[in-house]
């Protein structure tokens, strides 16, 4: 526990936290885009309403579900304490010209923290959108039903496109970022990385901002 404290106490614990609960986040990602995607199976919703079922029923799920809590909160915590404690200093650093902050990382910074914080506004609506009254709603919607009907609404579909790529943004800098602060984001494997990154940045953005596209635009 005091090795916990201790790690948590120096700069360098804080941000490889954030970049593991990070990374961790991107796989939460994969599976929550692949769900979605049955939005658009041209069978009324029934497959969706069976997969969502299966995600909220499932035990194995539901204790991920606990962990993906912790993640984010982690990765909430973490940011804005790192993000803290280099605003506090920045004086100090602007007159002293740190090189080991004039990486790429410190120039990408105000960029990320802007992306971050309207990500973290977006989850915020996101779960009391969704979420919130799927698991606690006392006669919650079937899940198919829910979604088209948010979406059929302009203001929160234009709202969900413009979140989404603020979050391809964020994912664009944070997961190079992340990789960075791991010791990983290298000449041997930037190359690959740079690769893997545009499945974040681009095509799961890309999806996402699909689904609400799809309910404004296809289906009404
Ligand atoms: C734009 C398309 C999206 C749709 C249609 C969608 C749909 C949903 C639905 C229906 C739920 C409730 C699921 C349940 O309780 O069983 C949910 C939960 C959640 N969504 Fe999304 N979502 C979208 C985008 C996003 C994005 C971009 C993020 C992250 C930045 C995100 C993060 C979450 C989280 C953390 C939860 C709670 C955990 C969970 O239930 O799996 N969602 N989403």
């Amino acid at each position: 526990m005091n090795k916990f404290i201790a790690f948590w106490r120096s700069s360098i614990g804080k941000k490889i936290i954030m970049s593991l609960s990070g990374l961790f986040l991107c796989t939460f990602l994969i599976v929550h885009v692949s769900a979605n995607l049955f939005l658009f199976k041209r069978d009324g919703g029934e497959t969706y309403n069976e997969v969502a079922h299966f995600m909220s029923s499932n035990l194995a799920i539901r204790i991920t579900e606990v962990v993906l809590f912790i993640g984010i909160v982690a990765h909430m915590i973490s940011g804005v304490v790192v993000w803290m404690k280099n605003w506090l200093s920045r004086p100090v650093r602007y007159e002293m010209y740190n090189l080991k902050d004039n990486t790429p990382f410190s120039s990408r910074r105000p960029m990320l923290t802007t992306s971050s914080g309207l990500v973290g506004f977006f989850l915020v609506s996101h779960l009391t959108t969704f979420w919130i009254p799927t698991r606690f709603g006392a006669e919650p919607k079937p899940p198919y039903q829910m979604v088209s009907e948010a979406f059929s609404d302009p203001v929160l579909s234009i709202f969900y496109i413009i979140a989404v790529g603020f979050l391809a943004f964020h994912l664009k800098h944070g997961f190079q970022s992340g990789f960075q602060t791991l010791g990983l984001n290298n000449k041997k494997y930037k190359s690959l990385i740079d690769a893997f990154a545009i499945i974040f940045w681009l095509i799961i953005p890309l999806a996402f901002a699909a689904m609400p596209a799809y309910f404004l635009w296809f289906k009404s």
